[in-house]
C-alpha cells in the first residue's frame, strides 16, 4: 500500500498560515491583499477553477474580484483592462485564466501583466528568473508539487525524475524546479518513445498527460513516488487523473489522489504568491 499524499491537508495548513499573516496586516491597519481574476468566455472547467480560486481568496481574507468577460472581447479591450489593473494600487495580483478564446493572443496577454503582479508566474521575466534560479513568482502548480514533496520529506538529490508533459504551465516549470532541487530530470511528451520503460526507471513520476488510465502498472516500480497533475473526466463524469489508481496505488511507494492532490496545492500557492506580491507592493510603496 502506498503512502497517500494528502494535498488537501497540506494546502489547508498553508492557507491557515496565510490567513494568520493577513490578520496581522489588518491589525496593523493595512488594507487586504487584492487579487483580480480575469475569465474570458464560458468554458465550464475554467468557470469552476476561477470560482474555487475566488472562494479560497475570501477564506484567507483577501479581496478578490472576478472579471467575467464576453468571449468575443477584442484584444484591445482585454489589454485595456489589464493596463488598468496594473495601475490600480489596491490590486496586488492579476491572473488571466487560460485557455483564452482562439482569437486572443495568449502570449501578448500574459506579457501585458505587470511582472510584479504576475501571480501565475507566466510572464517571461518571471520564467527567466525561474530558469536562472533567482527569486521570482513561481508557477503555482509546479511550486505546489515541490511543496507537497517537501512536506513528505522527499529527498530530491540525485533522484531520477520523469516529467510527462511539456506545457509552459506545468511540465516545463516543474522540470526546472526539480533540476534546481538536484534531481536528474527527463521531460517526456507525445513523441517520446518507450515511455513505459523510461517511467519504470524513474524514482519520481510527475504526470500531466491529460489521459485517463494512462499510467498503468507497467510504468511503475516499488520505490516510485507519483504526482498526478491531470484533471480528466471519466465516463461517469467523475474527476480522475492520469493514473489507473486502483491498479497502480498498491505497487508504488507514495502517490497523490485526484481529486484532493495537486489541485488544492495550486490554489494554496496562488494565495501565497498573492501575499508575496502584496508584501513587495507595500515595501515598494514605503520606499
Ligand atoms: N489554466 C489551467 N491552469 C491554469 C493556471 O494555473 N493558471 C491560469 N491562469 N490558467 C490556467
Amino acid at each position: 500500500m502506498a503512502q497517500i499524499i494528502d494535498g488537501k491537508l497540506i494546502a489547508e495548513n498553508l492557507k491557515q498560515n496565510i490567513s494568520k499573516q493577513v490578520k496581522q496586516y489588518l491589525e496593523q491597519g493595512l488594507r487586504k491583499p487584492g487579487l483580480s481574476v480575469i475569465l474570458v468566455g464560458d468554458d465550464p472547467a475554467s468557470q469552476i477553477y476561477v470560482r474555487n480560486k475566488s472562494t479560497a481568496c475570501k477564506e484567507v481574507g483577501f479581496e478578490s474580484t472576478i472579471y467575467r468577460l464576453d468571449p468575443n472581447i477584442t484584444k484591445e479591450d482585454l489589454l485595456d483592462l489589464i493596463c488598468k489593473l496594473n495601475q490600480d494600487s489596491a490590486v496586488d495580483g492579476i491572473l488571466c485564466q487560460l485557455p483564452l478564446p482562439k482569437h486572443l493572443p495568449t502570449r501578448e496577454v500574459l506579457e501585458a501583466i505587470d511582472p510584479a503582479k504576475d501571480v501565475d508566474g507566466f510572464h517571461p521575466i518571471n520564467s527567466g528568473r525561474l530558469f536562472s534560479g533567482t527569486e521570482s513568482l513561481l508557477p503555482c502548480t509546479a511550486a505546489g508539487i515541490i511543496k507537497m514533496l517537501k512536506s513528505i520529506n522527499y529527498q530530491f538529490v540525485g533522484k531520477k525524475a520523469l516529467v510527462i508533459g511539456r506545457s509552459n504551465i506545468v511540465g516545463k516549470p516543474t522540470a526546472i524546479l526539480l533540476l534546481n532541487e538536484d534531481c536528474t530530470v527527463t521531460i517526456a511528451h507525445s513523441k517520446t518513445r518507450n515511455l513505459a520503460e523510461l517511467s519504470r526507471q524513474a524514482d519520481l513520476l510527475i504526470t500531466s498527460a491529460g489521459k485517463e488510465k494512462f499510467i498503468t502498472p507497467e510504468f511503475t516500480n516499488p520505490e516510485q513516488v507519483i504526482i498526478d497533475v491531470a484533471i480528466n473526466r471519466n465516463a461517469e463524469n467523475k474527476v480522475v487523473g492520469d493514473v489507473d489508481f486502483v491498479r497502480v496505488e498498491p505497487l508504488v511507494k507514495a502517490i497523490t489522489p485526484v481529486p484532493g492532490g495537486v489541485g488544492p496545492m495550486t490554489i494554496a500557492v496562488l494565495l501565497e504568491n498573492t501575499l508575496i506580491a502584496y508584501r513587495n507592493h507595500l515595501e515598494e510603496a514605503a520606499t
